[in-house]
């Protein structure tokens, strides 16, 4: 790859083929256990596939700062483990009954069985972390569950809500951008890098996080269901109010504002159909609005990282935001 930039989602996958695959490994055999339910229900989502971009993020962060251990791959596959029990219990929260193309856990096993599954892949994480025997590496996984658990409470209370813009970035902060924040600095932490690089690696993965959400919230205002492999328009039938129906609400024109209400109101579109409302946040120019976002944190992240030395995996770094905000999945 030389020193051209990268430029493609297969010259990072191939800089962490090795590495990935590794982690698949680990992860088949971390998510065994006694109780078969268990053991099917993490099977399933594994098999589901995913981005994987939380272990890419700590690897990359990890190979960036010149580490070359073991922990690298254990820690990539205790992030996912720790994405996949806020999977299955979010599609429980959220009645969700598709995740990564395939019927979700919760209807497939049931509620109960499912949110014990999430509680025992928390626990295998928490396990699998352990093994570093490093209290930083624990301290920053629980202050991380903490964040997320209150992120999901936090957005259940505001249900059926006009949330405002600090509101809604608080709690995507807390729901996603911490697990990748998280994520960075663990790989920084494996490298034993200074406190300036752990922080600098942790700003880009907050901004990243951030800018990630936003369009997970605007695919779920724009997408399709058999290319985004989950629900859409299902953010509005929950009453969640995310960032362009937010601006719609601030700045759009009153009949436009009464008539997005309606859906937070009623939770479903049976009053202002889904059409209408996309056709609403488009004239608004809210979905630009929101995109924009998402690129000034992309970019905030591209520049948390301007110090860092020259390699391989700084590049695969400064690719990333790019392919989060333009991402159609
Ligand atoms: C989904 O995350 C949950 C959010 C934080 C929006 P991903 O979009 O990374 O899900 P997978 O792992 O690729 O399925
Ligand atoms: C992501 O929020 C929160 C998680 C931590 C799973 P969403 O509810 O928007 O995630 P998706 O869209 O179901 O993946
Ligand atoms: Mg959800
Ligand atoms: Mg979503």
């Amino acid at each position: 790859m030389g020193t051209q930039a990268i430029g493609s989602a297969k010259e990072v996958f191939d800089l962490l083929r090795d590495d990935l695959s590794a982690i698949e490994d680990e992860l088949t055999r971390e998510a065994v256990s006694s109780a078969g339910s268990v053991t099917d229900i993490a099977g399933h989502l594994r098999e589901g596939g995913g981005k994987r971009i939380r272990p890419s993020l700590l690897l990359l962060s990890a190979r960036a700062l010149g580490y070359r251990g073991p922990g690298m791959v254990r820690l990539g596959a205790v992030v996912e483990m720790v994405h996949m029990a806020t999977l299955v219990h979010d599609d429980i929260i959220d009645g969700a009954d598709i995740r990564r193309g395939r019927p979700s856990a919760n209807t497939h096993w049931g509620n109960s069985k499912c949110v014990l599954a999430g509680d025992w892949l928390y626990m295998q994480a928490f396990r699998a972390a352990l093994e570093e025997r490093n209290f930083k590496i624990l301290d920053l996984l629980i202050g991380l569950t903490q964040q997320m658990v209150e992120g999901e409470l936090l957005q259940m209370e505001r249900l059926g809500r006009i949330v405002r813009e600090p509101e809604y970035y608080d709690l995507i902060y807390r729901k996603t951008a911490c697990l990748f924040h998280v994520s960075m600095r663990l790989g920084a932490a494996l490298a034993g890098a200074s406190e300036e690089f752990e922080e600098q690696m942790g700003e880009y993965g907050r901004n990243l996080g951030i800018a990630f959400q936003i369009v997970d919230d605007v695919l779920d205002l724009t997408a399709s269901e058999e290319l985004l492999g989950k629900p859409v328009g299902s953010d509005l039938r929950e009453g969640k109010a995310t960032l362009a129906v937010v601006h719609a609400l601030e700045h759009g024109a009153p009949r436009d504002r009464e008539a997005i209400g309606r859906v937070l109101e009623d939770f479903n579109f049976d009053r202002t159909s889904h059409p209408e409302v996309l056709e609403i946040l488009e004239r608004s120019g809210s979905v630009d609005y929101a995109l924009s976002a998402a690129c000034q944190y992309a970019h905030l992240a591209r520049t948390a990282i301007s110090a860092l030395p020259d390699s391989d995996y700084k590049r695969a770094l400064l690719w990333m935001p790019d392919y989060v905000v333009s991402r159609d999945r």
